[in-house]
């Protein structure tokens, strides 16, 4: 095959032949990379594949597939381990993504030393060996099974695996490594793409686990974000603001459990801390006095977290009011202030209005609309809400409550916390399940009427 140049976009995977300055598919500024395609480009990494060349090749009905070929591993983290579903798959290929300093390193090294009988392979392309052996002492991380190789070079990489024979191979990072077989510069989206491929085949078949820790680029993806997330099986990322110590362990993708996971640390002196109470930390009851702010339960996954929602409505010197939201989609901030303008009679047109969610969460559960709702109305008014309350509903356009979905996990949850008032709609038929602390409501503006 001749060897050609094209040109990829770095963020979006589009195919060029020449360069360009503005992606026409993404709209990214600067991503196109050159690659070389054809020649012995792409299919000269040599791949010794062990188990492949014995096993025949056969096809299966699966009536001869047991269910016990799943086997998972139970890891000692619960976190991770419910994240993955519970425990994880031998074989399986894990992507590890955050921007950085998050603390990946930091995460993946207390893992290694979690397992105790099992070897584990840790590539450190990035850090020295000596680097890594302060974090372990920092960490009070000690065992014999955790080897570490300080290498950037794939093939040099993949012939440590072949003698070594670990359970579990960990990248560190996957952006780092280069073959010798490719003519891209290292770094480059063929380079990552080839090897994080070539890993994978050489370690599925022998059961070797995966983590591949992979750096995002500003916009939040994975560097050569489309290629990496299709050929693993489980994409995770580590997110967090650098101003705090709560970090979130969220599933993108999961082949072997609920994508919608996810696990709260926080990180101390000594490493990664699980948060075995999420609700505690992301809601003080110091502040439930104050106006704007109301609490929400929100459901991530199989767990159901109470957050709170901080609101400050202020009269703007500017011509344009501001509308500045973290961790709570900033044009459904849009609609339910025009909900409540035209339903509710709360006119913010003249108003900057802020809106916070604690501890740096970022949730898509429209379940907390209700809360953000209270919070607007409660900072609106300078008034704070009913104690001990939280408040729990999509709100749609004509200003309707809707139910949300495992709405009794939520009460549970809420209960168990103390909380005596839950804000939400239930059907009718549904009161009776009920206890006295559910408020029922299915309009936006009878519940703001009844916590005037
Ligand atoms: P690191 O795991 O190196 O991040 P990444 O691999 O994602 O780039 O973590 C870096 C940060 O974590 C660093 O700013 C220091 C902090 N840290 C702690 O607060 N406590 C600790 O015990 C450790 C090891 C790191
Ligand atoms: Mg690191």
């Amino acid at each position: 095959m001749k060897v050609k140049t094209q040109y990829k976009c770095a963020n979006c995977g589009n195919i060029q032949a020449k360069w360009m300055g503005k992606c026409t598919q993404c709209g990214e500024w600067d991503s196109f990379v050159a690659e070389t395609v054809g020649g012995n480009s792409g299919s000269s990494i040599q791949i010794d594949n062990r188990r492949s060349k014995s096993t025949e090749v056969r096809a299966y009905p699966l009536s001869e597939i047991h269910q016990s070929q799943l086997y998972k591993i139970q890891l000692e983290d619960k976190e991770l381990n419910r994240i993955l579903g519970d425990g994880m798959v031998p074989g399986s290929a894990i992507l590890l993504g955050g921007e950085p300093g998050i603390g990946k390193s930091t995460l993946l090294l207390q893992i290694a030393y979690s397992f105790k009988d099992a070897k584990i392979l840790y590539v450190a392309g990035e850090e020295s060996i000596f680097q890594i052996k302060h974090r372990a002492e920092r960490l009070n991380l000690k065992g014999e099974q955790v080897l570490f190789l300080s290498e950037n070079n794939l093939e040099d990489i993949l012939s440590v695996i072949q003698t070594e024979e670990p359970a579990i191979v960990i990248v560190d990072s996957i952006q780092t490594v280069y073959s010798r077989g490719l003519e891209n510069s290292p770094g480059s989206l063929t380079q990552i793409r080839e090897c994080a491929a070539t890993l994978i085949q050489i370690t599925k078949p022998n059961n070797i686990s995966l983590f591949l820790i992979g750096h995002i680029t500003k916009d939040g993806n994975i560097a050569g974000p489309k290629v990496l997330e299709h050929i693993v099986d489980t994409v995770l990322y580590f997110e967090g603001e650098k101003e705090n110590n709560i970090r979130l362990l969220r599933t993108f993708k999961n082949r072997f459990g609920n994508a919608q996971e996810i696990g709260i640390y926080e990180m101390v002196e000594k490493g990664l801390k699980v948060v075995d109470n999420p609700s505690g930390i992301l809601v003080s009851s110091v502040h439930q006095k104050v106006p704007g702010v109301a609490i929400s339960c929100i459901k991530e996954g199989s767990r159901s977290i109470l957050i709170e929602v901080q609101a400050l409505v202020s009269p703007t010197p500017y011509a344009t009011p501001q509308r500045t939201s973290t961790g709570y989609d900033a044009k459904r901030l849009q609609m339910m202030l025009a909900i409540l303008d035209k339903k509710c009679n709360i006119k913010t047109a003249q108003f900057d209005v802020f809106i916070n969610l604690a501890g740096g969460l970022k949730t898509t559960d429209t379940s907390i609309d209700l809360a953000i709702c209270a919070a607007i109305y409660s900072s609106y008014y300078d008034t704070p809400l009913p104690e001990e309350s939280i408040f729990v509903g999509e709100v749609g356009l004509i200003g309707e409550i809707r139910k949300s979905m495992n709405i009794e996990s939520r009460i549970k949850e809420s209960q168990k916390l103390g909380f005596k008032n839950i804000y939400c709609h239930l059907e009718k038929n549904e009161n009776s399940k009920t206890n006295n602390s559910v408020r029922n409501f299915g309009y936006l503006m009878d519940f703001l009427g009844s916590i005037n």
